[in-house]
């Protein structure tokens, strides 16, 4: 294999040369390596280290970079797995020269999480987690990363393949980088509970043209039971820009307040908080002294994260204006004029336009018209 080194946190490692003329380089290449994942491999390592994880699976392995940064960044017991020989030769190599003690196995991933059980097991493949979620929850004992790329069935874009791998109703609005991410979560929720164990999310993210969900398993029917309670649905109206939760297994047959028309049902999906505090509190703490290249890109996605209002839709901003028949006036001015009435807002970690708040649209209408002088 024609190699070429790449870097990434403290480790000097060796990529498969691509294809600059693929329309999608990485793809051209006999074992995978995204650059533009760093960011996601950087929140591993960094949340790592922030909760303390003890043994790691970095059960979908490529170049192995994943697992080969927490070994050298956490300096922690790290086993590499990959189905692809040519994969597992690579990782062989790259553990080689960096001389780092990782277990390094040729294996299905649902094989080997139903042999097995590792304390953190972390899902990274192409495209969809759902097969392999089953599996994971299985040989995990403590916390589950997932990664999912399928952004078309999860957003809606690909109905039917949403149905068909996450048994959800996704629906393409203009808050479905949200929504997706919360029907993986709800997703992971019924793979766990059927297994009594709760899920807790503890830093959970939606970004470029993927999703990132890292969350504890914990042991108990009470907890499973709890962690249900907060599946639901968003209840879209079709007609206008009216949303609302819902708790719940079933949706409720419901009417837009102010259209009449019926909301259409988005989920089941995870409708409780998708961050832990402590957690976002630490990880903003120690994101500037990571020594990452992207730290102040990750610092501000952190941050945003741990601003953002613990709710499954958004507004977008420009859509209000344009629905409002206001131009649109500057964001932070309407999100102050929000609070000042008495309501939670925010902006979303996703989506520079979004707008998060619990206030009814005639309190968002006021805000518009009043900041933008109409
Ligand atoms: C998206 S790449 C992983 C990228 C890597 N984790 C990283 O951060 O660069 C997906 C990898 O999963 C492997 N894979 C696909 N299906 C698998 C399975 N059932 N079991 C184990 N590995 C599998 C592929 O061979 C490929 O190397
Ligand atoms: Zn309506």
């Amino acid at each position: 294999m024609d190699c070429v080194w790449a870097e990434e946190g403290k480790i000097r490692f060796l990529v498969p040369a691509t294809d600059p003329h693929h329309p999608f380089p990485p793809g051209s290449a006999p074992v995978f390596y995204n650059p533009r994942m760093e960011l996601s491999r950087d929140v591993t390592v960094l949340l790592s280290r922030v909760i303390g994880v003890s043994g790691y699976l970095d059960a979908m392995g490529a170049t192995g970079v994943r697992g080969l940064r927490v070994s050298s960044e956490c300096n922690i017991p790290v086993t590499i797995a990959d189905r692809d020989h040519r994969a597992v030769a690579l990782i062989r190599r790259n553990a080689g020269i960096l001389g780092l003690p990782v277990e390094v196995l040729p294996s299905d991933a649902n094989l080997l999480l139903s042999g097995r059980t590792f304390e953190t097991v972390d899902i990274d493949p192409f495209g969809s987690p759902a097969p392999f979620i089953d599996s994971a929850i299985r040989g995990c004992g403590k916390f589950l990363f997932v990664t999912a790329t399928d952004t078309a069935p999860l957003c809606g874009a690909h109905r039917n393949a949403g149905r068909r791998r996450y048994f959800a109703s996704a629906l393409n609005t203009e808050y479905h980088a949200e929504t997706g991410l919360r029907i993986l979560l709800g997703f992971v929720v019924r793979e766990a509970v059927k297994y009594d164990r709760g899920v807790e999310p503890l830093f959970c993210f939606s970004r470029d043209h993927y999703f990132r969900v890292h969350v504890r398993l914990v042991k108990g029917a009470r907890d499973a039971d709890r962690s249900l309670e907060r599946i639901g649905y968003i209840l879209q109206c079709p007609a206008c820009i009216f949303r609302t939760e819902t708790h719940g297994l079933l949706p409720p047959p419901a009417e837009c307040p102010y259209c009449g028309k019926h909301l259409v049902p988005v989920g089941p999906l995870w409708t409780g908080t998708i961050q832990d505090p402590e957690i976002t509190r630490s990880l903003e703490s120690t994101v500037l002294s990571s020594g990452f290249s992207l730290s102040a890109t990750l610092q501000k996605l952190v941050s945003l994260c741990r601003q953002e209002l613990d709710l499954s839709f958004h507004y977008d901003y420009h859509h209000l204006a344009r629905s409002f028949h206001t131009s649109p006036p500057p964001i932070t001015q309407v999100l102050e004029s929000i609070r000042r009435e008495g309501y939670a807002a925010s902006r979303a970690h996703y989506s520079g336009t979004a707008l998060k708040t619990s206030a009814p649209l005639s309190i968002l209408r006021a805000a518009f018209r009043e900041t933008s002088g109409k």
